[in-house]
């Protein structure tokens, strides 16, 4: 290793948390939360602990109300047992060493009537529908459409915002270090952002400004309870998965950035690709310069990494941390591996959404596999 090679693996400072390292294991949706109820569970601690070595965990993404869910199984952090089976999660985190934010999430338009509320439409900013996307209702139905949105009254925003406060109290009692809020990959904040799906004539459409203001409004929310330096953004400004589109990216994202930084938030981490890693036009980097000049906490890139494009881009001054989602779902010591540069194991996209054991906590170490 040359000196640059160690970068990967030296402490870092994320807001006031002491990270070990640079690597963070990324939000990743696994779909195998306990039913009924959709709460955290023993294997799913099992599964957390594993990846401990991770400089940070950041949980799947998980619903902070029953209106914000679009897939079945994904855990949820709005119930007694939720808040429950999360504490099991962090203090087997905590046991082994590591370090655990909560990724708070509402899916917006991406979900179904049969998850909602009442078998209620699904809600979003705009009754647009998006086209192509599909969510995952039942074992039994598997993947279905997704009907037309119902565009949501502005006098019901404060109400979703205190779903937001509820989560990142819940959080709290359930032992996590920090919380992540999901404003990225289409889901209702992305979906406030974007000029794509954003066709609002009141104060929360329109201009940068007026499309920024909903999702500004939970972060100011979940302020209430987390300082700031616990807590982080996730943003997707390129991202077309969920079919989503933004008119001038670099604008709307450096505006974000901007107030990302007034609010003082620990770290954005910036989904650099269209979806799952596919650089069809390299990584998107005036979005990237662009955040970067108007935001000085920590910012995560994340988007297919190998370890040695992490190391050169942190080097580079690119980004200071990066996060890795299928590497670390095939690759529990995935730090330890990218620190000898040894072989990884595959993943196995068959077992990501759902099951059990298999494709979960079953994967071998390098110990395990010598
Ligand atoms: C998914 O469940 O497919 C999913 C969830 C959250 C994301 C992206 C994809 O941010």
């Amino acid at each position: 290793m040359t000196n640059g090679d160690n970068v990967l693996f030296e402490p870092f400072t994320l807001g006031d948390l002491e990270l070990p390292n640079r690597i963070i294991m990324a939000p990743l949706t696994r779909a195998r939360a306990s039913q009924p109820g959709d709460v955290p569970s023993d294997m799913n601690a099992r599964y957390y602990a594993q990846r401990a070595s991770a400089g940070l965990i950041i949980s799947e993404a998980t619903q902070v109300s029953q209106q914000g869910q679009g897939y079945a199984y994904t855990p949820g952090i709005y119930t007694p047992e939720q808040i429950t089976g999360w504490r099991k999660v962090t203090d087997a985190v905590h046991a082994a060493g590591g370090r655990m934010h909560a990724q708070l999430w509402h899916v917006g338009r991406i979900s179904h009537p049969e998850l909602q509320p009442g078998g209620e439409l699904p809600v979003g900013p705009s009754a647009i529908k998006p086209e192509g996307s599909q969510v995952f209702i039942s074992a039994d139905s598997g993947m279905v459409d997704i009907p037309t949105p119902r565009a949501l009254e502005a006098d019901e925003l404060p109400g979703i915002v205190e779903q937001y406060r509820q989560g990142a109290e819940n959080a709290r009692e359930a032992g996590f270090d920090g919380i992540e809020i999901h404003a990225a990959n289409g889901y209702l904040l992305d979906q406030f952002i974007k000029s794509g799906s954003n066709h609002r004539t009141d104060d929360y459409g329109g201009s940068v400004e007026n499309r920024l203001r909903f999702p500004m409004m939970v972060v100011e929310a979940v302020k209430q309870v987390w300082p700031a330096a616990r807590i982080g953004i996730r943003v997707s400004p390129t991202g077309s998965f969920n079919s989503m589109f933004d008119a001038d990216p670099h604008s709307t994202f450096r505006a974000l950035a901007r107030k990302v930084q007034e609010a003082g938030l620990a770290y954005i981490e910036v989904v650099e690709d269209s979806f799952q890693g596919n650089h069809e036009n390299g990584r998107p980097e005036s979005v990237i310069d662009a955040i970067r000049e108007e935001f000085t906490g920590a910012y995560i890139g994340n988007g297919a990494y190998s370890r040695n494009e992490a190391i050169e881009r942190i080097n580079a001054g690119r980004c200071d941390l990066a996060s890795f989602g299928r590497p670390i779902i095939a690759n529990p010591d995935l730090v330890e591996r990218f620190r000898q540069d040894a072989p990884l194991n595959e993943w196995d996209a068959s077992t990501f959404y759902g099951g059990d054991e298999r494709g979960y906590t079953d994967y071998p170490t390098l110990a395990e596999s010598q």
